[in-house]
């Protein structure tokens, strides 16, 4: 195993809390850690070119220094669905392109953590989805549970899309993104009794979450 892919029930549900959080429990181990946000949109222009936060977050919990572009190798800056985005500014995401650069990650790192983009079914071109670079990179994948009212219905379509791909899925994460959750135990009770996968943390609200305290939650990962 060289690393992890982490997908979520929707866009804003933890995906960059998880990553973060992973990153620190692997580097705890003692694992060189790299990590990728291969596509993102709602980028910042700076100096060196288009930015986005989750990318330069992710850039900064790698062990050793990455440049931008091996992390996040498509930057686009209007906040809009990536093959939009993309189309917009006259490019083309191509899955290769992003498979060599974390193939090489994996050479020189133990284990690299990749974020997705948005949900699970994410166009990432007219003839590519989400789960085609997925099941290319053939990482096991996360699945992060933003919780709230609804996200059992999103978690299953999202947990059966995953298996129906044969990746590995090695666990989901429940992510509390709010202070208060109204029947949360029932809620994640249910999604356990519903995905034969393990739950491998429930992280708590937090004003600010912090990756360290984060990693301290994922107490069933692997
Ligand atoms: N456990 C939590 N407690 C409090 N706030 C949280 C928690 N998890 C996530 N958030 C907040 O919710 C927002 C969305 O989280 P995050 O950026 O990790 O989601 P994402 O799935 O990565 O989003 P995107 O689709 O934009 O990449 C952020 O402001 C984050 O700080
Ligand atoms: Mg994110």
């Amino acid at each position: 195993m060289s690393g992890y892919f982490i997908t979520g029930t929707d866009t804003g549900v933890g995906k960059t809390v998880v990553t973060l959080a992973v990153m620190e429990l692997l580097k705890r181990r003692g694992f060189e850690v790299a990590g990728m946000k291969p596509v993102a949109s709602g980028c910042s222009p700076g100096p060196e070119g288009l930015r986005n936060s989750d990318a330069v977050q992710i850039m900064q919990a790698c062990s050793s220094g990455l440049p931008y572009s091996q992390v996040n190798p498509y930057a686009f800056e209007a906040a809009i669905a990536p093959h939009i985005a993309a189309a917009r500014s006259g490019e083309s995401i191509r899955i290769t392109k992003i498979v060599s650069i974390c193939r090489d990650l994996e050479d020189s790192a133990d284990r690299v953590v990749v974020e997705g983009v948005g949900g699970w079914a994410v166009p990432l071109g007219s003839e590519t989805m989400l789960p085609d670079l997925a099941c290319r990179l053939k990482l096991p994948v996360i699945l992060v549970v933003g919780l709230r009212l609804g996200c059992i219905n999103h978690a299953l379509l999202t947990a059966s899309a995953i298996k129906s791909t044969g990746l590995e899925f090695c666990g989901w994460i429940a992510n509390q993104q709010q202070p208060r959750i109204e029947a949360m135990d029932e809620i994640i009770n249910t999604l356990r009794e519903c995905i034969d996968v393990p739950l491998l943390g429930t992280l708590p609200w937090r004003e600010e979450p912090n990756p360290g305290e984060m990693a301290e939650y994922l107490d069933e990962f692997p």
